[in-house]
Formats: C-alpha cells, sequence, structure tokens
C-alpha cells in the first residue's frame, strides 16, 4: 500500500504549521483530558464558538474527577448553545470510566482510548497523536477534503470504505512528531484547503504534490454522495408566563434534544384559536394570548419551521396535571440554571 505522503511532503507539512499555526488555547497544553474536550467540541462547532466554551468548561471542571462528578443539570447548562448534547453525556460517560477503571488518569494507548464512550477513530487518533505523540492517523471532515485534494481522488468521501483505506495509508505517513502532523492536517484543512471555491491553493505548502491543483479540480473534490433531503416539521411554541415564572418541560430520555428543557411546544401550526383548550388540557387558564414572530431552527436531519404564542396565565392556576411533566421556573432561575437549547434561541429574549 502507498503512503498518502513522502517524507519531504511530511516534512513541508510541519514546517508549514510550525509557522503558520493560530494560537488556540488548546495548543498551549498536552494535557490528554484538555485536548479530548477541545476535539469533542470542536467536532459540531466553529474554533470561534468553541473558546468561551472551553474556557468556562475547563474552570468548573479542571480535571476528569470533577467532569464525573458534575450533576447533569449543570453539565448541560455548560454545553448550553453547542449543540449536539450527546456529545457532552459521552463525555461525562467516558470521564467516569476513566476514574473507575483507570483511577483518573486518561489511559494513553489508541486502542484504550477508543473503547470510551463517545470517542471514535478521529477522536482516539487526535488524542494519542496531539497529547502522546502516538503515531496514529486522525481523520475528520477537514483532513477528509485534504487527502481527496491532494490525491485528486473522485471516491466519496463519506464511504466507510474510503475513510478505512485512506486511514490505513495516512498511518503510513506519520512521523514521530504526530500531534504536529495531525493538527497541520487539520489546519490546513480549516484554513487554506478550505471548500465552497474559496481554497487559498496559492499559499498551500502542497501546492507542488497536489494532484486537484494540477488538474483544476479543486472545486469538484471531494465529492460527497447527496445527502438525504432535511424533514421538515411544523411546531407551534408556547411561552407561558404568570409574570414572575415561565412553563418548562424536560424533554424524554431519548431521541432529539433528550432530557433538556425546553418551551412547551406541540406539532403542527396551531390556531389562535386552539389554544385555550390545549393551555386549559395543560392546567393553566389563558388570560391573553399574543402571537410571535416565526423561527427555523436546522438539526443535522430535521428542520423545526415554528410558529409561536406568548401566553399570559393566571398565576392561580398552577395545578398540572402530573403527567405533563411541565414546570413552573421563576424567571431567573431558569437563566442561571436550566439549559434551553438553541432551538428555542428566537424566543429566549421573551424569558
Ligand atoms: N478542529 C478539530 N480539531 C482541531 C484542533 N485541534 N485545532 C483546531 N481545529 C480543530
Amino acid at each position: 500500500m502507498e503512503a498518502f505522503f513522502d517524507k519531504p511532503t511530511v516534512a513541508d507539512l510541519l514546517l508549514w504549521y510550525a509557522s503558520n499555526k493560530r494560537d488556540l488555547p488548546w495548543r498551549r497544553t498536552r494535557d490528554p483530558y484538555c485536548i479530548w474536550l477541545s476535539e469533542i467540541m470542536l467536532q459540531q462547532t466553529r474554533v470561534e464558538a468553541v473558546k468561551p466554551y472551553y474556557a468556562r468548561f475547563l474552570e468548573v471542571c479542571p480535571t476528569v474527577r470533577e467532569l464525573a462528578n458534575l450533576p447533569e443539570e449543570r453539565l448541560l447548562k455548560l454545553w448550553e448553545g453547542l449543540g449536539y448534547y450527546s456529545r457532552a453525556r459521552n463525555l461525562q460517560k467516558a470521564a467516569r470510566v476513566v476514574v473507575e477503571q483507570y483511577g483518573g488518569e486518561m489511559p494513553r494507548a489508541y486502542g484504550d482510548l477508543l473503547a470510551l464512550p463517545g470517542i471514535g477513530e478521529y477522536t482516539a487518533g487526535a488524542i494519542a497523536s496531539i497529547a502522546y505523540n502516538e503515531r496514529v492517523p486522525a481523520i475528520d471532515g477537514n483532513v477528509l477534503r485534504v487527502l481527496a485534494r491532494v490525491s485528486g481522488s473522485r471516491e466519496e468521501i463519506t464511504k466507510d470504505d474510503t475513510k478505512r483505506r485512506w486511514r490505513e495509508r495516512l498511518a503510513l505517513s506519520v512521523p514521530a512528531q504526530a500531534g504536529d502532523f495531525t493538527q497541520s492536517l487539520i489546519e490546513l484543512g480549516a484554513t487554506v484547503c478550505v471548500p465552497n471555491g474559496e481554497a487559498k491553493c496559492e499559499i498551500c505548502p502542497l501546492r507542488e504534490v497536489c494532484v486537484a491543483r494540477r488538474e483544476g479540480s479543486i472545486d469538484e473534490i471531494p465529492v460527497r454522495s447527496a445527502k438525504k433531503p432535511r424533514r421538515i416539521e411544523a411546531r407551534t411554541v408556547l411561552i407561558l408566563q404568570d409574570g414572575e415564572r415561565t412553563a418548562l418541560c424536560k424533554r424524554p430520555p431519548k431521541g432529539l434534544l433528550a432530557g433538556l428543557y425546553e418551551l412547551p411546544n406541540r406539532p403542527g401550526h396551531l390556531t389562535a384559536e386552539e389554544l385555550p383548550s390545549l393551555i386549559r388540557s395543560l392546567g393553566f387558564e389563558p388570560l391573553q394570548i399574543q402571537r410571535l414572530e416565526d423561527a427555523k431552527h436546522i438539526f443535522s436531519h430535521i428542520e423545526w419551521h415554528m410558529i409561536a404564542y406568548a401566553v399570559r396565565i393566571s398565576p392561580e392556576f398552577d395545578g398540572w396535571h402530573d403527567t405533563s411533566g411541565m414546570l413552573l421556573v421563576q424567571n431567573d432561575d431558569l437563566h442561571q440554571n436550566y439549559a434551553i437549547p438553541s432551538a428555542f434561541s428566537a424566543y429566549v429574549k421573551y424569558l
């Protein structure tokens, strides 16, 4: 099998990285816990958005032990706005395994990291190479794009088979400075070999060896299979307030936004005339109903098209049905202690 990069190309990448890397908080540490945390946060979220979350998280949980012991509600509050909350839950699950099985020290070997909840091939490779210089590759979406272009490959990068073979080929190129090598490819994909017709080939350290550049096919590569279109769901969101308190519900423990708090909402776009009976069925007496602006939220597989109503409810009526799972929460308590998913961010200003 052919290595992805020959030695001179690897040397070019390392040189380029040494003088072009961004100064990022998780690049100032070799602590595997911090690197792990950063890699999980960076999986679906931009670098600039991650920075404040990363700092806050490490203040509250400076080591694996604090994370293992953090109450779930506080964990979700720390993650509020980052999305994909299963990442936070898995992080904590894995932290508990690290405490119980490894005495609170992160395991060093790629294979042991891979066995932890929420740590896949990419994350295990990133932690093992960046924290310990283990000579293993780490291939995320950015790196796949670089590899596809440099090799001029039109293979579909979303296929497991493509990823597996490229992993094997990249493994043959990882030098002793494995961490810098991993980060050089991530950095190149994030700042130079970028998508959407904006690749900056003129400043790329791989410009001389890049097949896609030679063939003029940068903007056609990588090839990815068409994604399934997202399912569109109409929803009606209710902001039920009695002047001091707001109604929240806890979502079911499985599925979309599992276990998070949300504003009460129902499928479909309900008219103002349909609301009073619904609101009474929740145990509240509506006093006044006001339509708010519409909003959209895009999840990975679903799009919510929301309409919303602010409903003033009578403060005497808090004898809601036990089965509704509804809470009435004081407004400042709500802001401080409850994680409301970003899907509702258009309406947070009313709370
Ligand atoms: N994206 C994923 N991992 C990263 C890292 N270590 N630095 C910058 N961006 C990243």
